[in-house]
């Protein structure tokens, strides 16, 4: 059974580190290469590391050896099971491939048009079917009137409608301001460690209102937005935060390695 990510109540928290790769690399064949550079590069004892590859990739990076700490990821899906959704993709076909995790509302996918309320149903679906889902939120830009918070909150709050106490634990919040992530160059501005710790204190509250103190403590709060092999040590320490959501920086092994090495300390 794979081991990334897996959690119970009682269970101490995980760090946990996800590669986005988006709508790259442009073959399987390379897909491959990458996947397999990144399993030779990490230590048996690392971190659970979630490689999230397009769609198309999934069947074939499944057959390949994962190892007991890396289980493969998806980037979005559609809320229903079954039925005439044409180009969709289904959270029990991802099941069915061995898909643990699967991130939803990402900013990208929002400027596309996914609403709040599409990413409430996404959510909620994924934990009817034991997945766990890496929910994405972020202002698009930081206010002096701290208006970034009242969006934070208003998209965790959506995003969190409905799931029951005891399924909060099941879900990981990935804190990614949109002006922090890169594009697709690995040279995006970060935010600071201090204004990432702030913003994960932050969410750690509203969470703390939604499910109470003890379930709030136990989620998985992530950063992402240009994380990379130098500021991801300090990223880990200073700020705070239980792992990373890695995009650029996940496609190249190396730089990924170092990045999962941050998250162990
Ligand atoms: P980035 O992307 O690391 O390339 O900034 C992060 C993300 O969009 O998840």
């Amino acid at each position: 059974m794979p081991e990334a990510g897996c959690y119970t109540t009682r269970m101490k928290k995980h760090r946990l580190v996800v590669a986005n790769w988006k709508m790259n690399p442009s073959t399987i064949g390379e897909a491959k290469r990458i996947f397999m550079a990144i399993r030779a590069k990490l230590k048996p004892s690392a971190v659970p590391v979630v490689i999230a590859p397009p769609a198309p990739y999934i069947t074939e990076l499944s057959k390949l050896s994962m190892g007991k700490r890396t289980t493969l990821g998806a980037q979005n899906i559609f809320p229903g099971k079954v039925g005439p959704h044409t180009g969709e993709v289904s959270t029990p076909m991802l099941r069915s491939l061995g898909v643990t995790h699967v991130i939803v509302g990402h900013s990208e996918r929002r400027a596309m048009g996914e609403t709040d309320a599409e990413v409430n149903e996404k959510t909620k679906q994924l934990l009817k079917e034991q997945i766990m889902p890496i929910v994405c939120i972020g202002e698009t830009e930081r206010a002096d009137s701290g208006a970034h918070f009242e969006t934070v909150e208003r998209q965790l709050r959506a995003a969190l409608a409905g799931v029951p106490k005891a399924q909060a634990v099941k879900v990981a919040v990935a804190y990614e301001p949109v002006w922090a992530i890169s594009k697709g160059d690995g040279k995006g501005l970060t935010a600071t460690a201090a204004a990432v710790h702030e913003m994960q204190i932050f969410i750690r509250r509203v969470l703390t209102d939604l499910f109470g103190r003890s379930s709030a403590a136990s989620m998985r709060i992530l950063y992402g937005g240009s994380v990379n092999a130098d500021n991801a040590d300090e990223l880990i320490s200073a700020a705070a935060v239980d792992g990373f959501l890695v995009g650029g920086a996940s496609l190249e092994p190396k730089a990924f390695a170092a990045i999962v090495k941050a998250a162990q300390q």
